[in-house]
């Protein structure tokens, strides 16, 4: 398994290109199997979930035609070749169940391995299945699998979320989208993924009312037409290399993303002691080092705090000025980067969904170990700061949501590479790659 080793200590400078994002191209790719028509989407990063995304959709008999060098992929489900969603493939990625939806609609009948628990708590999809229900899908379990059927086609119908859901809001409008008839979505979630899928949709011909509200309405059955569409920039990504240079210091050019994406974070991170300023193509974000003021946060649904970013502002409060309350609302055990911060010297204690951190003066670097996604990037911004060298192993976990994240770094000053399996010296390449990451 690969590692990351960096050196911390040296402040930020540069321009980053920030890439499509993750949770917005999963159901991007998951939108093509409603049609037969073929469906392009440019600004698509280059990362593993979307290859275990798209490999799952060339299971289901969907022609898939990347091209890589330039972010595009080209989709066309012009016959359906399986309605099963095996193990395999959702183990790999619980996002795989965002094909729940659009395979019922189109095909009448799905099979989905449950996803089961995952790192970051239970994560049931039970909302998702309820939706369905609300359009007339009959569901039952087999043998692990969520069997799914509409023999006679979905019908639109009226549903209200119990609880925000993000990608159960996402499979229902994409069900909703080949139901016979209106359907009313209430409580639906109203992150800006969910709107790029809207917008998708909409391009691909369906009939959508109060995108970015909590209230859709989907006027079905859809007639699709051959469409492209432009994934959203990253906000996680963004509001990550945000809170780097909040980490070491130093500023920063973020391109191709914009500040409306972060309409609660930016002004936590102004109180915190962070300075943007917007320019044409992004903004800059710059920090003088002179202290972090340690200010309390809690996640929540858009546009609320993001869970996503919680870990990464955990490590960025690890150096502030005084201590502060983190309280995660989302998932029941995404605190796992704390004994890894702990490695590094953060002063943190956790009781329930709180973390309580208390800033130390500086951070050492140590042998860290990633345990998800976002906690895989906080180590990588606390190793930033951290004196001496930092190891990160099992980035692969790094590798399913950050586009090129040492090239991207490494050209703004920061002294990381890549440890390659199976190879003692460090990868070659990062040195060569780190000039083009910025360029595409
Ligand atoms: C998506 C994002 C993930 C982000 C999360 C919250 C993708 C691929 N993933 O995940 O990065 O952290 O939104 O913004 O876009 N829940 C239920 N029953 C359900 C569905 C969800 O109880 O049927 C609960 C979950 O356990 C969790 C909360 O609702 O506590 C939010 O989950 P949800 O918004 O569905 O998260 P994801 O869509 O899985």
């Amino acid at each position: 398994m690969d590692k990351i080793r960096l050196t911390g200590g040296r402040a930020l400078h540069g321009k980053i290109r920030i890439s499509g994002a993750k949770n917005a191209t999963l159901p991007l790719l998951a939108a093509c199997l409603l049609s037969d028509k073929p469906l392009t989407l440019t600004n698509v990063p280059r990362l593993s979930d979307v290859e275990t995304f798209e490999a799952l959709l060339a299971h289901l008999g969907v022609e898939v035609h990347q091209d890589s060098a330039r972010g595009i992929t080209r989709l066309c489900a012009k016959e359906i070749l399986s309605h099963e969603a095996p193990y395999d493939h959702v183990r790999k990625m619980r996002a795989s169940v965002l094909v729940l939806g659009p395979l019922l609609a189109r095909c009448g009948e799905v099979r989905l391995s449950l996803p089961g628990g995952c790192a970051i708590g239970a994560r049931p999809i039970d909302v998702h299945l309820k939706g369905l229900e609300a359009l007339g899908a009959q569901i039952h379990l087999e043998e692990g699998y969520v069997v799914a059927k509409a023999p006679q086609g979905l019908v639109g119908g009226e549903y209200t979320f119990p609880i925000v859901s993000v990608t159960g809001t996402e499979n229902i409008i994409m069900a909703a989208c080949l139901a016979k008839g209106t359907t009313v979505l209430k409580g639906a979630a109203q992150e800006p993924e969910v709107t790029d899928l809207i917008h998708c949709l909409k391009a691909m011909g369906a009939c959508i009312e109060g995108e970015g509200t909590s209230t859709l309405t989907i006027y079905g059955p859809t007639n699709f037409v051959e469409a492209t569409h432009a994934v959203l920039p990253d906000r996680i990504e963004t509001g990550t290399y945000a809170m780097a240079v909040g980490m070491v210091g130093g500023s920063v050019e973020l391109t191709h993303t914009s500040l409306s994406l972060l309409p609660t974070v930016v002004p936590l991170l102004e109180a915190v002691g962070l300075v943007f300023e917007e320019t044409q193509d992004g903004f800059k974000v710059s920090y003088d080092g002179h202290g972090l003021k340690a200010l309390d946060l809690t996640t929540s649904v858009y546009p609320g705090f993001p869970t996503d970013l919680q870990a990464q502002y955990m490590a960025l409060m690890t150096l502030a000025k005084g201590e502060c309350h983190i309280q995660e609302t989302i998932f029941e055990n995404r605190f796992m980067h704390v004994p890894e911060l702990a490695r590094l010297g953060a002063n943190i204690s956790v009781k329930g969904n709180t973390a309580h951190v208390r800033g130390v003066p500086h951070l050492i670097g140590a042998p860290v170990m990633a345990t998800d996604l976002r906690a895989s990037v906080c180590l990588v911004l606390a190793g930033l700061a951290a004196e001496g060298e930092t190891v990160i192993s099992r980035v692969y976990h790094l590798d399913r949501g950050y586009e090129e994240i040492e090239n991207k770094l490494s050209a703004c000053g920061v002294s990381i590479e890549r440890l390659v399996e199976g190879n003692d010296h460090a990868s070659s390449q990062f040195v060569s790659q780190a000039q083009s990451a910025n360029n595409r």
